[in-house]
């Protein structure tokens, strides 16, 4: 490798920056997100991306029902600059029926954060993205919002996380008082504290007013009682808690925690400042041939999301790949290592909310959108040179299952060409039952929103009206060892077994206590929440 191409890819490595924000609904995620990019210089005032989604044309019909719902179906990926830093923030579907995109986002993040809104500590869905994240040991950095609300006891916050989800924590910054009394927070690296100010609709940057702790007017600034339960806290904190240890962070077992106020923008900044610090940068990608670091001089990287139609005067599909190793140029050829087929990769794009602005090059942590001459699969490798396959992306356990029936038999071929290309797609997981005569496809979801659109799109792409009938099922587990396992087994009680579009054996149960039984019942039976990877 000449040494030109080997100090560029050093050097885009080392700047590079990629995180997915996982988070319940409301916790201020889009508010977040806005902000971010505000100081990134994207955009200059925030609100932007929230008037961009309402103003938004309705493009397609299928985004025509994002519309009418006022939701986002669709992630993207955000790229800004900051302090030397190219930033990419893989945006993943802020609806509460969140779907398997969100948990295939996390599989091209090279970190997360997690977002807590201050009054409500953990909640469902943090806790099941929390989880795709601890598989995949990211780092992940929390940041407890909404300070300028009544919420719960900081230290309340800190031990839930360790609690629940057993992570270390190490608070880099501490919030002085709450709701009406938040005057601020204590940055414990510089030890200076920044004075909150609420600015005009928390719409502009917010004023940022630094003092030193050992400040004469800090008696003055901060009433009596918050600052010795400022210094009783900090006391507490130096005494007791952690050290911040970033190879800890960088295994995913210890989080920095952040505290402040999105909707003010306040905190906002300083938790970029040291994110950019703690972060990891795109690293080495475990592949047939072994860890490939990202500095590899040749071009590969893996599809991760589909989507279908963005443009409907193309119906078109975009190809979502990460950029693992080497350099990407626009039309470039690459090899497919599924097929061993060779694609030209023309009009490259990089998205920015819905709009797409063509690329030239892109390096290991970006995100590029590809459109999908129907070759690409989610979890497909590209490469140049070598062979080389990554190792794919799981399916996910679904939690939703229903029957999919088409009620006009004239419909069929449709019906089962929207089936297929959907399932292919990703839009959805498709399983069967083992009875033969029994031939309708069960869709298993992660979130309502995945039927809807199935159904949608079933409509509005293939011209078939389906009827869906749901099943009582919430737990599916794949069978380690397959059919040949389950074969060596007495009977099972208070399971189903359907195949899964692979034709491998999938368990669904009502419940987790039923799934927990079985496993108890049948401790030889290897069961996992996690397809095989494909
Ligand atoms: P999401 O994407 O995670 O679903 O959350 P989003 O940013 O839409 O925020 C949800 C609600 O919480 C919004 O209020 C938003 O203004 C509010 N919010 C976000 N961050 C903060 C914060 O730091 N402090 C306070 N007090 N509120 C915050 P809304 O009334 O639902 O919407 P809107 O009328 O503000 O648009």
């Amino acid at each position: 490798m000449t040494t030109e191409l080997q100090s560029e890819l050093q050097k885009a490595v080392e700047r590079r920056r990629n995180f997915a924000i996982i988070s319940h609904p409301d916790a201020g995620k889009t508010t977040l997100t806005e902000k971010l990019l505000l100081y990134g210089g994207a955009i200059h005032e925030a609100g932007a991306v929230k008037a961009r989604r309402a103003q938004r044309k309705a493009t397609s019909d299928w985004m025509a029902m994002e519309q009418q719902r006022g939701i986002s179906i669709t992630s993207t990926v955000l790229q800004f600059e900051y302090q030397g830093c190219q930033i990419n923030l893989l945006d993943t579907p802020g609806h509460q029926d969140f779907s398997e995109d969100t948990y295939r986002t996390l599989a091209a993040a090279d970190n997360a954060v997690m977002l807590i809104d201050a009054a409500k500590g953990l909640e469902p869905q943090t806790r099941k993205l929390f989880e795709v994240c601890k598989m995949r040991g990211i780092p992940i950095f929390t940041f407890v919002n909404k300070l300028d609300r009544p919420g719960r006891e900081p230290l309340e916050l800190l031990d839930e996380i360790e609690q629940e989800l057993g992570l270390q924590t190490y608070a880099v910054n501490w919030p002085i008082g709450m709701g009406d009394r938040f005057k601020g927070i204590f940055d414990r690296t510089q030890q200076q504290i920044h004075l909150f100010e609420r600015s005009a609709h928390g719409s502009k940057e917010a004023r940022n007013t630094v003092i030193d702790l050992g400040d004469s007017r800090i008696e003055q600034l901060l009433e009596q009682d918050l600052y010795y339960q400022l210094k009783n806290d900090l006391e507490l904190l130096e005494g007791v808690g952690p050290e911040l240890d970033l190879e800890l962070v960088h295994q995913g077992k210890m989080t920095p925690v952040f505290f402040g106020s999105a909707m003010t923008n306040f905190g906002v900044e300083l938790f970029l400042h040291y994110f950019l610090q703690y972060a990891l940068k795109p690293g080495s990608h475990s592949s047939s041939v072994g860890e490939v670091a990202p500095t590899y001089p040749a071009f590969s990287g893996f599809v991760f999301k589909l989507q279908a139609n963005m443009d409907p005067k193309h119906r078109d599909r975009v190809a979502f790949i990460r950029v693992c190793t080497g350099r990407f140029e626009k039309d470039m050829t690459v090899s497919h290592a599924r097929t061993g087929k060779t694609v030209r990769l023309s009009r490259p794009q990089k998205l920015f909310a819905q709009e797409r602005e063509s690329i030239d090059v892109a390096y290991a942590g970006d995100v590029i959108g590809l459109n999908n001459p129907g070759v690409f699969a989610i979890g497909d490798t590209i490469y140049t040179g070598q062979k080389l396959e990554y190792e794919g992306i799981p399916y996910f356990s679904p939690e939703l299952f229903a029957i999919l029936r088409n009620p006009n038999p004239s419909k069929f071929k449709q019906f089962q060409k929207g089936v297929s290309e959907l399932r292919e797609e990703g839009a959805v997981q498709i399983m069967y039952s083992v009875d033969e005569s029994k031939r309708d496809p069960i869709l298993a979801a992660v979130g309502q929103l995945q039927f809807e659109v199935v159904q949608f799109r079933l409509q509005n792409e293939y011209g078939v009206e389906t009827l869906l009938e749901s099943l009582p099922y919430s737990v599916a587990r794949w069978v380690e060892g397959g059919w040949e396992a389950l074969d060596k087994v007495e009977r099972l009680f208070n399971t189903t077994i359907v195949k899964d579009s692979m034709g491998r054996p999938v368990l669904l149960f009502r419940n987790e206590w039923n799934c927990h039984q079985l496993q108890e019942d049948h401790p030889e039976l290897k069961l996992s929440a996690i397809a095989p990877v494909i």
